[in-house]
């Protein structure tokens, strides 16, 4: 039988299961203008460094038996294919220099992508305190990084049973901070976003970056408190969706550099959120990314590669309603 007319009889056999009503009100679907994606790559900069598409790695491991591993598959498909990456924390490595290698990516990145370290909020205070903070400069040197992340994640901390207690609010420390660091500074939360107050407050302070790391992706309230075998599920269910984040920027005329991340598992949903935020801004994955990463570095690459291509078919064919 030829493919075509086996193609025939697959149609005629998948038309009752195919029938599907639930429209996706968001898009206006426009299918007279559009070409069939590709995968050129469009440079931009971001976070002062060069990108060729709009998708970041963002932070996870660091310190962990498969660390070193799954770090430098991450850093060679950002290197292949020209994308940014944050590392997971890094308060191993500023605790024991001599882990370097399981952070050690910048050669497998190449020398334009951006590279950013990670630190709690709860560590950059205790560096201050300590009047320590030149060590951060430090390991931002060995490690050729951009800058820093800081992730802000007081519920995570206060559910995890060995959890960092803040002290300090961490608005003053990323202030402090940001008088004596020396590289790029973006703040995070890690996956329950922020709200307004919050929001202005770091665009009042000049920050270069932001992630999202909005309510609706990997909720690290759940996890720790299923690690801890707690019952309840307390405080899951608090949080700021990236939809509300973006909407909340785009109102103060923010001019930080945004990762959008929190559940961008989906191309459309992906693309939604970059056609609404006004800011420069680039797709950030962390679950997805490990779960695609941990079947090797193709896989990861082929999973990118797809996503991306899928949000450039959104882009030709769809308009978003505002
Ligand atoms: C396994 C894992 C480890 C993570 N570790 C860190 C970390 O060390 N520092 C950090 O800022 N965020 C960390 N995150 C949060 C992610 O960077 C990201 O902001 C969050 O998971 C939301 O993205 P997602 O919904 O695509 O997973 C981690 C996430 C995962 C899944």
């Amino acid at each position: 039988m030829s493919e075509i007319n086996s193609r025939k009889d697959d149609h005629v056999d998948l038309a009752i299961a195919s029938q599907h009503s639930l429209r996706d009100e968001r898009f206006e679907y426009e299918p007279m203008y559009g070409v069939h994606p590709d995968f050129k790559p469009e440079p931009f900069i971001f976070l002062g460094k060069k990108m060729n598409y709009p998708f970041w790695i963002s932070s996870m491991t660091g310190g962990g038996s498969d660390s070193k591993k799954y770090n430098e598959i991450f850093a060679s498909v950002c290197g292949d294919l020209g994308l940014g990456m944050g590392l997971g924390s890094c308060r191993a490595l500023l605790e024991d220099p001599s882990l370097i290698g399981d952070f050690d990516l910048r050669d497998l990145l190449g020398p334009h992508a951006p590279f950013f370290m990670n630190l709690g909020i709860a560590q950059v205070a205790e560096h201050i305190k300590n009047g320590e903070l030149h060590k951060i400069n430090d390991t931002l040197g060995a490690l050729r990084s951009d800058g820093l992340i800081v992730h802000v994640n007081p519920l995570q901390e206060f559910f995890q049973p060995e959890g960092d207690v803040i002290l300090d609010r961490p608005i003053d420390i990323i202030e402090k901070l940001k008088n004596t660091f020396l590289g790029t500074i973006v703040v995070k939360e890690i996956g329950q976003g922020m709200g307004q107050k919050s929001l202005k407050a770091l665009n009042d302070l000049g920050i270069d970056g932001l992630e999202l790391a909005g309510f609706g992706g990997t909720n690290f309230t759940k996890l720790e408190q299923i690690r801890s075998k707690t019952k309840g599920g307390e405080f899951i269910s608090v949080g700021e969706p990236a939809v509300e984040m973006i909407k909340c920027l785009n109102e103060m005329k923010s001019s930080m550099d945004i990762i959008i991340s929190g559940g961008m598992n989906d191309p459309l949903e992906a693309y939604y959120h970059q056609e609404l935020c006004h800011n420069n801004s680039v797709i950030g994955q962390a679950q997805k990314v490990l779960e695609m990463g941990q079947l090797g570095k193709e896989n990861l690459k082929a999973y990118i590669t797809s996503f991306i291509l899928k949000t450039r078919l959104a882009k030709n064919y769809l308009t978003i309603k505002h």
